[in-house]
């Protein structure tokens, strides 16, 4: 039998419903609308589709969007000094700096700088340091939505044995936390993995996130196991005949769906979901900022 799509972007309308309604009635009681700001270095064309697409949809849930482009060749000072007088800024809830930076500014410095309350990508050593001993701090985006989308099609995960391919500090290190603390069984394999395809025949869950085109075999795939898909990759199409290229995944996705139970498309599975997760965790930091009970 075919695999069952996980719908990312239907998942994500009703995450973004649920924060379009918080945010009115932190409007309606407390008289707060929560704001988020982005900044971006540089030109890069994929940062500036994902900011477009960050500062729309904060929008149109009805926070504040405040957005600052800075050239390529802005010093590492002055990117701080904005980090800073953002974290002094009251109608700022949220601090997001797109990542990559440009390789002459040192980005665990910046992601330091920021306020780790207005944190909203979870990446500073503070919120990385609560999630890895028990919680209570901002949880990465893209994470928190495979974990949410895990959660809304397997229930309960105790016992299952989950490999996470990726070991980077935005997916695989926090997913790892996030299913640990679901008591899955733990795996994260990485590119010096001795046999990455027994690794992954063996779980239940596989969370891709390589960033290699199709990298994971569907014949490697244990059939009825579950696939989070978070690889975003453009390959040349020439079958469109406009020279324009085609998103996949991490995970060769036909021959996957002939053996996984579940699996998220590429594009419309993980990446929907991390925006809006980026909007409820600027949501949840405003209530934090406000003492206010969820
Ligand atoms: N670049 C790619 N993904 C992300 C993300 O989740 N947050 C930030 N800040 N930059 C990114």
């Amino acid at each position: 039998m075919p695999a069952t799509l996980i719908d990312g972007k239907a998942f994500a309308q009703k995450v973004r419903d649920r924060v379009a309604e918080s945010v009115a009635a932190l409007k309606a009681s407390h008289g707060i609308t929560p704001g988020l700001a982005v900044i971006i270095v540089g030109h890069d064309p994929a940062s500036q589709v994902y900011v477009r697409n960050k500062v729309r949809q904060t929008a149109e849930v009805g926070m504040n969007s405040f957005h600052f482009e800075m050239d390529s060749t802005v010093d590492q000072k002055t990117l701080i000094a904005k980090v800073r007088e953002l974290n002094e800024d009251p109608s700022v809830n949220g601090i997001l700096v797109q990542l990559p930076l440009p390789k002459h500014i040192d980005e665990a410095a910046v992601i330091e700088a920021i306020d780790p309350k207005k944190d909203v990508d979870g990446f500073h050593v503070i919120n990385s340091g609560l999630l890895a001993t028990g919680g209570g701090g901002m949880v990465p985006c893209t994470p928190l939505g495979c974990l949410m989308m895990l959660e809304d099609h397997l229930g309960d995960m105790s016992g299952l044995k989950a490999v996470i391919v990726g070991r980077s500090n935005i997916v695989g290190k926090p997913m790892a936390q996030l299913l640990l603390d679901a008591n899955c069984t733990v795996t994260v394999a990485h590119s010096r993995t001795k046999d990455l395809p027994a690794e992954v025949a063996a779980a239940d869950i596989i969370v891709a996130a390589v960033g290699r085109p199709e990298m994971i075999k569907g014949s490697w795939i244990k059939p009825g196991a579950t696939v989070i898909d978070v690889g975003i990759n453009g390959i040349p199409a020439p079958e469109r005949g406009d020279g324009k290229t085609r998103l996949v995944g991490d995970v060769e996705f036909a021959a996957a769906c002939n053996r996984a139970g579940a699996i998220t498309p590429v594009p419309g599975g993980v990446g929907p979901m991390t925006i809006a997760c980026l909007l409820k965790n600027t949501v949840t930091a405003t209530l934090k900022q406000h003492n206010i009970d969820a």
